[in-house]
Formats: C-alpha cells, sequence, structure tokens
C-alpha cells in the first residue's frame, strides 16, 4: 500500500498505512432540538464517513447528505436481510426491529409484507380516520379547557391520542394499552441491556399472537384479523405478523406522542411564525363554509412538514443496510459487505437543497424531506403520523389562542437514552 501524502484531520476520509480513519460516535442524548454535533460536522466535512457507535462491532459507513442518502435508500442492492445475526455498529445494546419484520426484509418478502399493511396505512383509510381523530381531539381539548391550565400537553393531549388511533387501527383493546407503553419503554430505551430487551420483546410477542389468535376466531373490523386472516390463507407466518404488530404498535405509540410533543415545543417557541399560521388556519375556515374544520388543511400540512424536516425525531441511528455489490456513493466507493447507515435528519439539514437549514420557516416550499426515509423502505405510516400531526396541532391552535410553554424552554425536561428524542413533560398554559 503506498503512504497517502495526506494525513490528520482534513483529510479524515484518506485511507493512510495506518488505516482508514474511524470516526467515533458516541451519540449523546440532546435537549430540544439541539442538533447531534457529530453528524452535523460530517455532513459538512465528510459527508460519507467511516463512524464506530456504542454498541456491535467494527465500523459502518455513516452517509448524512441528501443526495446521497436518497441514492443508497433506493438501491436494491442495499439489502437488510443480511443484517440479522449479525453483531453490527448499533445506537441500542439489543436490536430494536424484530427478525422477521419489514425492516429487515428484502424483495419478494418485504413486497409482500408492505403489500398486506397497504389499504391499512393508504390516503383512502387514513381519510376515514381523519373525521374520527378530529372529534376524540375535540374532546379532549374541552376537557382540557374545562379543567383548566397548566397541563402537561404530552402526557394529557398528545400521547392518549395517539395510543387512541394505533390502537383503533390495529385493534388493541383500551384496557392492555398500559401495559404495552410498558414494553415500549423497555424497548426503545438505549439503557435496556440485550437480556432484558429480548425478554420484553418475548412478552410483547407472546400477547400478540394470543391476540391474532383471538381475532382469528373472531374477526373484527381491525389490522389484527386482517392478518390472522392472511396468515389463515398462507400469505404471512406468525413470527412475520408478531413483528408487525409489535412494530406497528412501538411506532404508532412513541414516534407520533414524541415528535408531534416536539412540533408544540417548537410552535411555543416561535410564537411569530405560529401566529401567522394560526391567522391563516382562521382565514381558511372562515371560506370553509359548511365544511367539517381541519377537513382542508392547507397551509397546516406545508407546516408540519417543515416541522418534520426541522426536527433532529431520533438520537443516533436504526437499522444499517449491507451493500451487496461495491457501490459508489459520494466519491467513496463501499465495498461488498460493508454496513451503511444513513442519518435522516442530517439529510434534511443539508444546505445544498435546503436554503438556511438550521432555520425553522413554516412557510418553506422546497425539496420533500426525508423524516419518513426514502426507498424500499420509506415509512409506512406517513400518512397516518402526517393526519395525526394536522388534526392535533389544529385543534390545539384554534382551540387555545394563547396557548404558552408554562415553564422557560430551557426548563423543558427531555427524555434521555431512548431512540426517539421527545419532551419528558411539556408543561403549558392558555
Ligand atoms: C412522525 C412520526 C414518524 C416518523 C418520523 C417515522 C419515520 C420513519 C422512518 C425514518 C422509517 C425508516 C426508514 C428506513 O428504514 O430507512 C420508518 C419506517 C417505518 N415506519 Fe415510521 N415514522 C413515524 C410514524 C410511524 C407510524 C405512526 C407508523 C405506524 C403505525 C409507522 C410505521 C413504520 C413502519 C412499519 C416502518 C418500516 C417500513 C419498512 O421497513 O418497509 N411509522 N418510519
Amino acid at each position: 500500500m503506498t503512504t497517502s501524502p495526506h494525513h490528520g484531520p482534513h483529510h479524515a476520509s484518506h485511507a493512510s498505512h495506518h488505516g482508514p480513519v474511524v470516526h467515533d460516535w458516541a451519540v449523546a442524548s440532546l435537549p430540544g432540538t439541539d442538533f447531534d454535533p457529530v453528524p452535523h460536522r460530517l455532513l459538512h466535512e465528510e459527508p460519507v464517513a467511516r463512524v464506530r457507535l456504542p454498541y456491535g462491532e467494527g465500523h459502518a459507513w455513516l452517509v448524512t447528505r441528501y443526495e446521497d442518502v436518497r441514492l443508497i435508500g433506493a438501491d436494491p442492492r442495499m439489502s437488510r436481510a443480511l443484517t440479522v445475526g449479525r453483531p453490527l455498529p448499533s445506537t441500542t445494546p439489543h436490536t430494536l426491529a424484530p427478525a422477521g419484520g419489514v425492516g429487515r426484509a428484502d424483495p419478494p418478502d418485504h413486497t409482500r409484507l408492505r403489500r398486506l399493511i397497504a389499504p391499512t396505512f393508504g390516503r383512502r383509510r387514513i381519510a376515514a380516520l381523519r373525521a374520527h381523530t378530529e372529534r376524540r381531539a375535540e374532546t379532549l381539548a374541552l376537557d382540557l379547557l374545562e379543567t383548566g391550565p397548566p397541563t402537561d400537553i404530552a402526557e394529557s393531549y398528545v400521547g392518549p391520542l395517539s395510543a387512541a388511533v394505533v390502537a383503533e387501527l390495529l385493534g388493541v383493546p383500551a384496557a392492555d394499552l398500559d401495559r404495552v407503553q410498558d414494553w415500549r419503554a423497555g424497548i426503545l430505551s438505549h439503557d435496556t441491556t440485550a437480556d432484558a430487551g429480548e425478554a420484553v420483546k418475548r412478552e410483547i410477542a407472546g400477547y400478540f399472537a394470543d391476540l391474532a389468535r383471538h381475532r382469528a376466531a373472531h374477526p373484527a373490523d381491525d389490522l389484527i384479523s386482517e392478518l390472522a386472516a392472511a396468515r389463515a390463507a398462507g400469505e404471512l407466518s406468525t413470527p412475520e405478523l408478531v413483528s408487525m404488530a409489535v412494530m406497528l404498535t412501538l411506532n404508532g405509540l412513541d414516534a407520533v406522542r414524541n415528535i408531534v410533543s416536539t412540533m408544540v415545543y417548537v410552535l411555543l417557541t416561535h410564537p411569530e411564525q405560529t401566529a401567522e399560521l394560526r391567522a391563516e388556519l382562521r382565514a381558511e375556515m372562515s371560506t370553509e363554509l359548511g365544511s367539517e374544520p381541519c377537513t382542508e388543511p392547507g397551509r397546516l400540512s406545508g407546516a408540519v412538514d417543515e416541522l418534520l424536516r426541522y426536527i433532529p425525531q431520533r438520537n443516533g441511528v436504526g437499522m444499517p443496510r449491507i451493500a451487496t455489490a461495491d457501490i459508489e456513493v459520494g466519491g467513496v466507493t463501499v465495498r461488498a459487505g460493508e454496513a451503511v447507515h444513513v442519518f435522516y435528519p442530517a439529510a434534511n439539514r443539508d444546505p445544498a437543497v435546503f436554503t438556511d437549514p438550521d432555520r425553522l420557516d413554516l412557510t418553506r416550499a422546497e425539496a420533500p424531506h426525508l423524516a419518513f426515509g426514502h426507498g424500499a423502505h420509506y415509512c409506512a405510516g406517513a400518512q397516518l403520523a402526517r393526519m395525526e400531526a394536522e388534526v392535533m396541532l389544529g385543534t390545539l391552535l384554534r382551540r387555545f389562542p394563547g396557548l404558552a410553554l408554562a415553564a422557560p424552554p430551557e426548563h423543558i425536561a427531555w427524555r434521555t437514552g431512548t431512540v426517539n428524542r421527545g419532551p419528558e413533560t411539556l408543561p403549558v398554559t392558555w
């Protein structure tokens, strides 16, 4: 091997006779919407870099630029199935995504699994669920108005609403939600050991296997019943059914609760932009004579997308992909067999795509953000999550004209050691 003429931090991606430079990414839990400095620096200095993560063995590539992240996400030569059983660099001591789940499948299994849930999460079904979600949000808002301020809006409004929606869609009995919430906390934590993580996963798997058995005998109008019927028809296996139910429940409970609560925080810490948004919503409503409020979200859906772009929704990275061939990305050759992580929040701050990317601009109309991923593994719940965010924020803005944080922003407690970032509690007043 010839010695590279370049050494030192400015040429960190060059191989030298000491071997390639590998960056340590310790993945600290950050408050508010603070952006993790490691991926932020790599986005600007070394957009395809080798990183070591807190758990797992060896290093992986970390891809941070918008175009590069899209390229990796859409490349069929990047495999998820090949991650199964390998101690890959990871943010958590246990693997979050179960083997047999959509997140770790390649075609044709991946295509088959996504097709099974497509009707449930498609535009038509979600539009039908919107009116129901609006009524629920309205009732909760009126209860809060009656009780009076202050309240922890994450636990009294966003959390219960997101739990009710996913429970309804899947068919998880409301009485079981507390138990599911405890499992959620155990799985989606960086501090849960590998053994404890596996134990929780076994318990939750047993729960959904039982529920599916019950629905096979007594079908209802929900996704678990549909999956049970598909299993009876030989279209998916029991482990696949269980993985699907677990993944959908955990995402539905955790991702939406955390990100929508953070959206409320961001709106309340950007009062001028929020006042403009509220005024435009009022104008839109007054022209919507006779129609249900919020059915035509217009300006609000643009604001929700900007919030999704702006909010760094997770600590660290999830599941890597494994290259099945040598792949060129951002001027680097990823070799067959190597692991590649993409970091969607960094791609959402790429200055080549977004003007002044670290600034919130609720009227921004630029490229689509990558908060829901890109390519075959694009978030199955994206339409659902958007609808929930629009309904929850729309109802809050309409019903609580004086909504404000009930504590200084720097006193808000943020979850630490969790996969999804969000406020521990979000005290508000009005
Ligand atoms: C605002 C909230 C949410 C955000 C930001 C979000 C984001 C994401 C991202 C980034 C991915 C992974 C892309 C990849 O693997 O490269 C993903 C996958 C997924 N999400 Fe979401 N998600 C949210 C809510 C939901 C909800 C509510 C559900 C369902 C109830 C859901 C179900 C899924 C599923 C099933 C996958 C795996 C898709 C696959 O691998 O084919 N997500 N999500």
